[in-house]
Formats: structure tokens, C-alpha cells, sequence
């Protein structure tokens, strides 16, 4: 042995062993801490595994809830579904108040109503209502806070009458005493721009039966209905509506431009002072007659009709 190693191996021997068991000590704790961290991972995974579990049976439940209720306000037999969100009520409220001059809160309250009677009156028919929900619900939220001046209501278009009954409905909520005349050539397809559209979607024929059968589904009281089997064009129709005074009329048969511009030039014969007008479809893609028969319209010298506003695809007119 050299005289270096002989002098130096008792110095570093014992740094060497305290450095060994230095090391032991911390290779020990680092076993330890990762033996920690793999059973917290383990616990971790399994509570998450049960929390997925839950969550899906959750929402198998959900799902099997929301399809009861899709069976009642869902699209299926009308062309779309009756369950505005947060926001188009939101939206709703706002363009309702705006046009009526009410309080958001009032609005709001109306429209909520409208809807109660929409679900109701349209699950108790046969048929269907025309129409998105946010526009259905605009007319019948708007025309009684424009307080018409009386409540005879005229309704050109009637398809299955079933928007005829919920008006009706929103007309006794501004107090006043309804009565309903409709004027539709019921057709057992729907007519428009003199074509035949196919068979409704809701598999319902149209005929007389069935408009009389919904509005007294809606409670429509048979005294308070006129039906007017004809176009609005038709000399015997004019004759038979002939001195006019209505409160509330809404503008829906035919939706071409001409179709349009003749019934508003009959409205100016048939609204009472004050009269509240709705010229549905109004700005609407699939029917551009209706806005340039109804601009063309109020454009005129001389008409009694003024824009009160619009709601989704809707315009409000009142008759001088
Ligand atoms: C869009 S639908 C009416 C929808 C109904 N107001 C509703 O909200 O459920 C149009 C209706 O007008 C009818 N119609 C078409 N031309 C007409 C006219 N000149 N006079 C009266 N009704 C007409 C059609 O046969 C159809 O029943």
C-alpha cells in the first residue's frame, strides 16, 4: 500500500460511509414520497371513475326526462319546436317593450303568458300554429299591450285557427270583450301565391270541421265566431264584412306582394280608429312580398296606417 492511500483512506472512509447513508436516507424518502404520490393518484382516479359513473347515469336520466318533454314542445308534426331559450325570451322582451312603450318587467310577464297559452291551446288541437315561436309569441304578446280599441279581432289566414284561439285569448287579458271573425277559403291544403303547398306537416287535413273543432278546443264560444269561407279578394266576403270596426286585425293569407297590398288596401275600410294591425312575415326571408307590399303601403298618400314597430317577423301598424 502506498504511503498516499495508507494516510488518506481513514480520513475519507468515514465522509464516505456518512455520504452513503446520506443517500440511503434520501433514496428512502424519495420511495416513499412516490409510493404517496401513486396512491393519492389511485385514490384520485377511482373517486373520478365513480363521479363519471354518476354523471352519465345522470344524464341518462336527464335524457329520458328532456324526451317526455321534447314528445310535448318538441318540432316533431310542426315545422319547429315550442322551447325558447334564456336569451330569446331575453331578446323578446326587450323588442316587445321597445315597440309597446311598456316596462321590460311587464313585457316579460306578457310574453311568459302568451307562451302558457301557445303550449296549451296548440297540445289541445289538431294541427298546428304557422310560425317560429318567437314570432308567435311576439304577435301575442304585442297586441294587447297596444291596446286595441275594442276587441273585435279580424283574422285574414287562418290555416287551422289555432293562432285565432290564442288571440282571442290574449284579447280578454287586456280586458276586453272578444269577438272572433276569421276569413280563410280553408282549403284542405294550404294555399299561397296560388299554389298548392303538399300536405301539412302536422298530417292534419284542413277543413271546416277541424278549424271549428280547435277554436272551441280553445275556448272560443261559437257566438263570438264568424268564419268567412273565401278569399279576402272575393266580392262576397267584402260584402259580408262590410262596416268594418275592427280592433285588432292580423294580415296572414296570402303572402304575395299583391296578395299583401290588396288586403292592406281592404284594412283601411275595416279598421276601427286606434285599430291595431300585424302584417306577419314582415322582413321574412321566404315571403319578400310581404315587406315590399307593406313599405309600398305605408308609403301611400293618404293611408291611415302608421308603423308602430316590429317584432322578429312582425310589423305593428295602427290605423288612424
Ligand atoms: C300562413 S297561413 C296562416 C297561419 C295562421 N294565421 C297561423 O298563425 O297559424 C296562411 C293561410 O291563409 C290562407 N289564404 C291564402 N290566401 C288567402 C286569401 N286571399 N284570403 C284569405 N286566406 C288566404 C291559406 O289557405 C292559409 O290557411
Amino acid at each position: 500500500m502506498s504511503l498516499v492511500r495508507r494516510t488518506v483512506a481513514p480520513v475519507v472512509r468515514p465522509v464516505i460511509r456518512r455520504l452513503d447513508r446520506h443517500l440511503e436516507a434520501r433514496m428512502a424518502g424519495r420511495d416513499r414520497r412516490l409510493a404517496e404520490t401513486r396512491e393519492r393518484a389511485e385514490r384520485t382516479e377511482s373517486a373520478l371513475r365513480e363521479e363519471l359513473a354518476d354523471t352519465r347515469k345522470e344524464l341518462r336520466e336527464l335524457r329520458d326526462r328532456v324526451h317526455g318533454l321534447d314528445l310535448l314542445l318538441g318540432r316533431e308534426g310542426r315545422r319547429v319546436h315550442r322551447q325558447p331559450t334564456v336569451r330569446q325570451i331575453g331578446a323578446l322582451a326587450r323588442d316587445v317593450a321597445e315597440v309597446t312603450g311598456a316596462r321590460g318587467a311587464d313585457a316579460r310577464r306578457e310574453i311568459v303568458q302568451a307562451y302558457r297559452t301557445l303550449v296549451e291551446v296548440e297540445n289541445r288541437g289538431v294541427g298546428r300554429i304557422a310560425g317560429g315561436t318567437g314570432n308567435i309569441l311576439g304577435k301575442l304578446a304585442t297586441v294587447p299591450l297596444l291596446d286595441p280599441p275594442n276587441g273585435e279581432v279580424l283574422e285574414i289566414g287562418t290555416l287551422f285557427g289555432l293562432f285565432a284561439g290564442c288571440l282571442a285569448r290574449q284579447v280578454v287579458r287586456a280586458g276586453l270583450p272578444y269577438h272572433l271573425t276569421i276569413v280563410d277559403p280553408i282549403s284542405p291544403v294550404q294555399l299561397q301565391e296560388g299554389r298548392r303547398l303538399k300536405h301539412d306537416l302536422s298530417g292534419t287535413p284542413i277543413s271546416e270541421d277541424v278549424v271549428r273543432a280547435n277554436l272551441h278546443y280553445a275556448g272560443v264560444q261559437p257566438e263570438r265566431l264568424r268564419l268567412v269561407r273565401g278569399y279576402s279578394t272575393a266580392p262576397e266576403v267584402r260584402a259580408a264584412l262590410a262596416g268594418g270596426g275592427f280592433g285588432v286585425i292580423v294580415v296572414d293569407g296570402d303572402h304575395s306582394a299583391e296578395g299583401v297590398a290588396a288586403d292592406l288596401a281592404w284594412v283601411e275600410e275595416l279598421a276601427a280608429p286606434g285599430a291595431v294591425v300585424v302584417l306577419d312575415d314582415y322582413g321574412d326571408p321566404k315571403w319578400p312580398g310581404v315587406r315590399e307590399a307593406g313599405e309600398a303601403h305605408l308609403a301611400r298618400p293618404g293611408t291611415r296606417l302608421s308603423l308602430v314597430g316590429q317584432v322578429t317577423t312582425s310589423a305593428f301598424l295602427r290605423a288612424g
